[in-house]
């Protein structure tokens, strides 16, 4: 039975705790840098399935680095274009989105949320980018192997959908990346991009790294493959209580427990590995010794997780109440959001436009 997470290891990490030297942006969200802040960008697709994996890779950490560093986080709704998916469907998505992750706590006074599209110069960052990205890589791109094989047929987009990951990247000067294990190759592509534009138009970006020295890859419910909305097997962070605990209720334990007298591995055992997310250390290791030692069955096990994920889930889902109350506030912040990115993408870009010997743009 696979255990609930596979690790890879990126170097130099940097943990929230480690450059607390910041303090938050402006009331208006103005971009104020300070000594020892790193600018942190990162992005979520609009999919219309929210789920812990999504969680518990990336923005449990954007929450937590928005009080530390200059954050951009994005509703990438270009590159969910390279899916299939029904138009009329799209801008709700984005907007739920957005809820979806103000409710979980980011805060836009202290972090920038905007929705990509609204920013025009990623798109054309990435052409650019496009010019330095070698086709060898991008062909080698994991994800876009297994998407490539899923899809009905293989638009150009989806191939390139590491270079426009790149210009979201490059366009703030981000630094810092925090992502999921599945994206670490894609940003070690934006790395290569970096060097290949700095070699050909000079110096002019930094590479940028992941965030942990562990990037998670959550698996689904299933046990067996990465957690995710187009396999349908997640638990939605947006999920009722009792949807919660009637997936949990069939997920996946310890396969070489077959009665309940039978002594568990909580190592490797899926449900148990996803309770040390959601329960106090303690409660943990009393769940891991009674499992252990076959006090407690694979049903008591899933019961303590599934309440553990309503318990903490439910604050969520109240912000979301709140949100959803105040027609036009979300597009309201995403507009603020796209104005101040757009402030600084341009600049970046009036740079880049200079560096590649083109015509300054007028105003
Ligand atoms: P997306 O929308 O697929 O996922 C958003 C974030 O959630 C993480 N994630 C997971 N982490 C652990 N376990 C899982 N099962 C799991 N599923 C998803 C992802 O790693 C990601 O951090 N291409 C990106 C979005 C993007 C982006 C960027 C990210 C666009 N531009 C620039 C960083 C920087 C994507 O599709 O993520």
């Amino acid at each position: 039975m696979a255990p609930v997470m596979s690790v890879t290891t990126s170097s130099d990490p940097v943990t929230p705790e480690s450059t607390a030297t910041a303090g938050s942006a402006s009331a208006n969200g103005a971009v104020t840098a300070r000594p020892g802040r790193e600018v942190v960008f990162s992005g979520m697709q609009p999919s219309g399935g929210f789920h812990i994996g999504n969680y518990l890779g990336a923005v449990r950490d954007w929450v937590t680095l928005q009080d530390q560093h200059r954050c951009f986080y994005c509703v990438v709704d270009l590159h969910a274009l390279t899916q299939s998916y029904d138009a009329a469907e799209m801008k709700g998505r984005v907007l739920d989105m957005a809820v979806e992750l103000l409710a979980c706590g980011i805060d836009p006074e202290r972090a920038t949320l905007f929705v990509q599209s609204e920013v025009a110069e990623h798109s054309e960052l990435a052409w650019i980018l496009s010019c330095v990205a070698p086709y060898g890589e991008l062909s080698r791109m994991t994800q876009f192997k297994e998407k490539g094989e899923r899809a009905e047929y293989v638009n150009t987009g989806l191939f390139t959908y590491p270079v426009l990951m790149a210009a979201d990247i490059l366009l703030y000067r981000a630094t810092r990346v925090p992502v999921g294990e599945d994206q670490i190759q894609h940003l070690e592509l934006t790395r290569e991009i970096v060097r290949r534009f700095n070699n050909r138009w000079g110096e002019l970006f930094k590479e940028p790294l992941p965030l942990h020295r562990e990037p998670l890859r959550i698996l689904g419910l299933d046990g067996k493959q990465k957690m995710s909305k187009s396999l349908n097997n997640y638990v939605g962070v947006g999920d009722a209580p009792e949807v919660i605990r009637k997936k949990i209720s069939n997920a996946f334990t310890d396969e070489t427990r077959l009665r309940k007298k039978d002594p568990g591995h909580p190592e490797s055992c899926y449900v148990c590995g996803l309770q040390r997310f959601f329960s106090p250390e303690a409660k943990v290791a009393e769940l891991h010794e009674g499992c252990r030692t076959a006090r407690i069955g694979c049903v008591d096990s899933k019961r303590a997780l599934a309440e553990a994920m309503v318990e903490t889930l439910a604050p969520i889902g109240e912000r979301k109440r709140q949100l959803l109350s105040q027609p036009g506030r979300v597009e309201e912040i995403l507009h603020a959001g796209a104005e101040q990115a757009r402030r600084v993408a341009r600049e970046t870009l009036a740079e880049v436009r200079e560096r590649l010997g083109l015509l300054p743009r007028r105003p």
